[in-house]
């Protein structure tokens, strides 16, 4: 694994994800176990951006259950439909969310979270498995760019989560 990170300051944000991902794969590609990767993913995704939260919910029956994050304490549990997490699963889209006060329905697990943005990851058979929630405490922090390449993230997760040691 790579050693350390690389983050340029003064760089935007697509710079700061193009710079980042490459990284990411050199991260997780000689270390089999997966909650160890997702772990120095999460830690990695607030290392470079500062996002207030990040983290992972695995898909558990009718359920989703916190992984790795970085971040304040989080709720443990959101039942599918539920909040921001539980929409993303039920319409396999990601969602992006510009002021969470008028989603109705937001799980607020801190007053501080203004904006935030949950992408769906899916297993072989094209079910979603996770969903990747990023959280801001500034109103209208996520655009179609981080859309496009937290995507890519889930992604490089989804590989990691078929990869079997
Ligand atoms: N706000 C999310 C819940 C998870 S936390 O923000 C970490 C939601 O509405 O699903």
């Amino acid at each position: 694994m790579a050693e350390s990170l690389t983050i340029t300051t003064g760089l935007s944000r697509e710079k700061h994800y193009q710079e980042l991902f490459p990284q990411l794969v050199s991260l997780v590609e000689g270390e089999s176990d997966p909650i160890a990767n997702l772990a120095n993913l999460m830690a990695a995704l607030k290392q470079t951006f500062g996002f207030f939260w990040v983290g992972i919910y695995f898909v558990r029956g009718e359920e989703l259950v916190l992984g790795p994050f970085q971040g304040p304490i989080a709720c443990t549990r959101i039942a599918k439909g539920k909040g921001v997490c539980g929409t993303a699963w039920e319409s396999q889209k990601t969602i992006l969310v510009p002021d969470v006060e008028k989603f109705p329905g937001h799980i607020a697990c801190s007053s501080e979270s203004r904006s935030e943005i949950v992408v769906p990851g899916f297993d072989l058979s094209g079910n979603v498995e996770f969903v990747l929630d990023v959280d801001s405490d500034m109103l209208d922090d996520f655009s179609d760019q981080d859309r496009i390449h937290l995507e890519m993230i889930a992604s490089l997760i989804q590989k990691i989560l078929q990869r079997k040691g």
